[in-house]
């Protein structure tokens, strides 16, 4: 077929096919099918070096007024359809030169952060970090810990079980003195940070499963001025150097004696307000001297070493730090909450 014969055939073929095309993706389709790298508006003028040179000229005109009338047919039935009449795409699909999107960045989550830089400032104190099982068995999350099972002080650390009731989530991180006394002599020194889990009513202050740091020592001649010297230490890097302590006796099976560690209230400096509810201290951890019977189930002779053993939420600690009014706000994933830290 001569060439120009071939152009009419072409531009009856679009004509009618542009007319048939019902929607915008559709009609820049047949535009770049036509205009395209491997389109009919090429292939013809591959073919113009096999004309006799005297024909050359004018078909070449025609070719080069092929494209234009192609896009001008192909935005005018954009127009037609109420679409943007947009560049016909020719030999690329998409523009190189547009700007790229940028990925966001990733990073760690601020509880997971929060849990590391305690467990750098004790490393600082010669604390190595030690890891264990999130599910126990009933031996290492009450027995090993001198909590009897059916008595008041367990409901707290009553938590989830398998059917059997041969397995549980453990409620704290505890257990992992046990382990860990298990497999080392003393001097011990570890930090042991980690997941725990409490049948507890999830409210502002309260999840069912939450970040806690267990601290032990254990070495000839520990003494509770020990305890209060690491945990000041602690806290003046953690909250600042005006920060002050209190040591509230209280109860854990696990040690003896007990206590509950207060910090002076970071949000009002100890003069009361509605974070610490008028009392000017904010409780951050529980500790104790590791109680002699729990030396003695690992097989540590309790008259040659002491030592002793704390625990602190991570959450509880981040909230204060960066003012975090609702624990559940950690592990909802909103983006705009996680990111400011
Ligand atoms: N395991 C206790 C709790 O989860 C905290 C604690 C740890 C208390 C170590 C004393 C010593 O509440």
């Amino acid at each position: 077929m001569p060439l120009n014969d071939e152009i009419d055939a072409l531009k009856r073929e679009l004509t009618g096919k542009l007319a048939g095309a019902a929607d915008a993706t559709a009609v820049k389709g047949l535009g770049a099918d036509a205009l395209g790298r491997k389109g009919r508006v090429r292939e013809l003028f591959a073919r113009l070096g096999a004309l006799p040179a005297e024909e050359r000229g004018a078909a070449g005109a025609a070719l080069n007024a092929l494209k234009p009338w192609v896009e001008d047919q192909v935005n005018a039935r954009l127009a037609a359809l109420g679409a943007a009449p947009g560049a016909v795409a020719r030999d690329r699909a998409f523009d190189v030169s547009l700007p790229g999107r940028a990925p966001a960045r990733g990073r760690y989550h601020l509880i997971y952060e929060t849990q590391q830089a305690i467990c750098e400032a004790f490393a600082r104190l010669g604390f190595s970090t030690a890891y264990g099982p999130e599910i126990e068995t009933p031996y290492y999350n009450f027995a090993a810990l001198n909590i009897p099972i059916d008595h008041p002080s367990a409901d707290s650390f009553d938590t989830f079980y398998t059917a059997e009731k041969t397995h549980l989530l453990r409620s704290h991180t505890s257990p992992v003195q046990v382990h860990v006394m298990e497999g080392q002599k003393p001097p011990i020194r570890v930090v042991v940070p980690g997941k725990v889990f409490r049948p507890d009513d999830v409210d502002a202050r309260h999840m069912n499963m939450f970040f806690q740091v267990e601290g032990l020592l254990v070495d000839e001649d520990v003494s509770f001025a020990d305890l209060k010297g690491v945990l000041h230490i602690f806290a003046r890097q953690f909250f600042g150097d005006d920060v002050r302590m209190r040591f509230r006796p209280s109860f854990f099976p696990f040690t003896e004696p007990s206590a509950e560690v207060d910090i002076s209230c970071i949000f009002c400096g100890g003069k009361g307000c509605n974070v610490c509810g008028t009392s000017g201290w904010l409780e951050i951890l529980g500790s104790g001297m590791v109680h002699p019977k729990v030396l003695a189930g690992v097989g540590i002779d309790p008259e040659v070493y002491t030592g002793f053993a704390f625990g602190m939420g991570v959450e509880r600690v981040a909230m204060l730090q960066h003012r975090v009014n609702d624990i559940r706000l950690f592990t909802e994933n909103h983006y705009r909450f996680l990111r400011q830290f």
